[in-house]
């Protein structure tokens, strides 16, 4: 039985980790340890909230105490943190709160980590490994052409990206000084059941539903690489397996798709399915983001040679999943896009 000690467990891609584990194994032990900050909703867990092999601990990654007593009362085999403030669009209002919990908190776990699994100087209890949750955003933007790998430079634009990029870099630094276990995944673009609807593809649903305007910044024609979450959980249960100590892995699909498509998709998908009333009138071009990453790409060829890890999920088949998901789960949405969400999303798109 292996022990995980999954930070950010109550938001999106966290909520379908812990999900996909406990379906796929009956011996692995989940303690989920979450904020519950705006981005993190309990009601994600409810199919697991019984299942003995899991538990929730109310925390910030940042609070030294309350991480440290979880070490203690528990041996904790892998750590894999998710908790993180997600939104580019936050980060660029507020960008304080990404470096206190995007970095110090990483710190605050590898402290703790280090200390629980230290069995000497520079040695380490065996089939021990922490696992940074990245993103290919730390990578930059590109071009027309090519594609992001693991030995890319790191030069982030935004200031989620740069808090990104340096909780990275502590984690390689524990790994270089003090030889301390770990692997960083950077993955794409993640979509699928349970994601906040500030991010592209919930907003443009929920909109589109709501009949309100349908908000593409700039000429969106702004490329990203699409990911269906659960490829993400398969590639991140792989890599904690099978990932050689000190690697980064880069995990991606090959689903580029511009922005504007993505949007059209979705009015397409409502307009079948659901209300004949919708369509492309309701596309509303508004002011860019500030230092908006032109395209993003992932060569994923090092997690395939090494891993084995694939794509199962195309973009075609994983966006009418994720869209079918959001119209059957309606409860939910209503759930989350009250309170302060609404108060983010009228200061966010007033007046433009
Ligand atoms: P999310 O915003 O949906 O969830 C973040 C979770 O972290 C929430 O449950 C929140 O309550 C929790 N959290 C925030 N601050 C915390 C703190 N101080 N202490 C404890 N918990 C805290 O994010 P997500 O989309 O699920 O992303 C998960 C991770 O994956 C993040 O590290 C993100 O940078 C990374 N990532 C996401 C994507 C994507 O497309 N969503 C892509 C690449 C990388
Ligand atoms: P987002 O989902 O915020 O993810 P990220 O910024 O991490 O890539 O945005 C995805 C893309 O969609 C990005 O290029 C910004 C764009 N976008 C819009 O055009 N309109 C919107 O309302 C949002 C939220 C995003």
């Amino acid at each position: 039985m292996k022990t995980y000690l999954v930070t950010g467990g109550a938001g999106f891609i966290g909520s379908n980790f812990i999900i996909y584990m406990l379906d796929k194994y009956d011996d692995v032990k989940i303690i989920n340890v979450d904020a519950l900050t705006y981005a993190g909703n309990l009601e994600n867990l409810k199919s697991v909230e019984n299942n003995p092999n899991y538990s929730f601990v109310q925390a910030d990654i940042r609070d030294d105490k309350a991480i440290s007593e979880i070490f203690a009362e528990t041996q904790i085999d892998y750590v894999i943190n998710f908790a993180a403030e997600s939104h580019v669009d936050r980060s660029i209002s507020n960008p304080d709160i990404f470096v206190k919990t995007n970095v110090l908190g990483t710190v605050n776990l590898l402290n703790n980590a280090k200390k629980a699994w230290s069995i000497g100087d520079d040695q380490y209890r065996d089939g021990v490994k922490y696992l940074q949750v990245s993103t290919d955003e730390v990578y930059g933007a590109l071009g027309d052409e090519g594609f992001f790998m693991e030995t890319t430079p790191l030069d982030p634009h935004s200031p989620y990206s740069a808090s990104k990029a340096s909780s990275d870099l502590f984690v390689k630094a524990y790994h270089d000084t003090y030889k301390f276990p770990i692997n960083i995944t950077r993955c794409s673009n993640n979509y699928g059941p349970f994601q906040f609807p500030e991010k592209l593809i919930p907003l443009i649903m929920n909109n589109t539903l709501s009949h309100k305007d349908l908000p593409v910044y700039g000429d969106g024609m702004q490329i990203r690489d699409w990911l269906y979450v659960d490829d993400h959980c398969k590639a991140i249960d792989m890599v904690i397996r099978g990932g050689v100590d000190g690697e980064v892995y880069n995990v991606g699909g090959h689903n580029e798709r511009p922005n504007i498509f993505i949007v059209k998709t979705i009015i397409e998908y409502i307009k079948e399915n659901v209300d004949s009333e919708v369509g492309e009138h309701m596309i509303k071009y508004v002011t860019d983001r500030k230092g908006h990453d032109r395209r993003y790409g992932i060569d994923p060829q090092k997690i395939k040679d090494a891993l084995g890890w694939y794509p199962e999920t195309c973009f075609e088949v994983g966006i009418k999943k994720t869209l079918k998901w959001y119209l059957d789960n309606q409860e939910w949405v209503k759930n989350v896009t009250s309170g302060e969400y609404q108060h983010y999303y009228d200061k966010m798109y007033a007046g433009k």
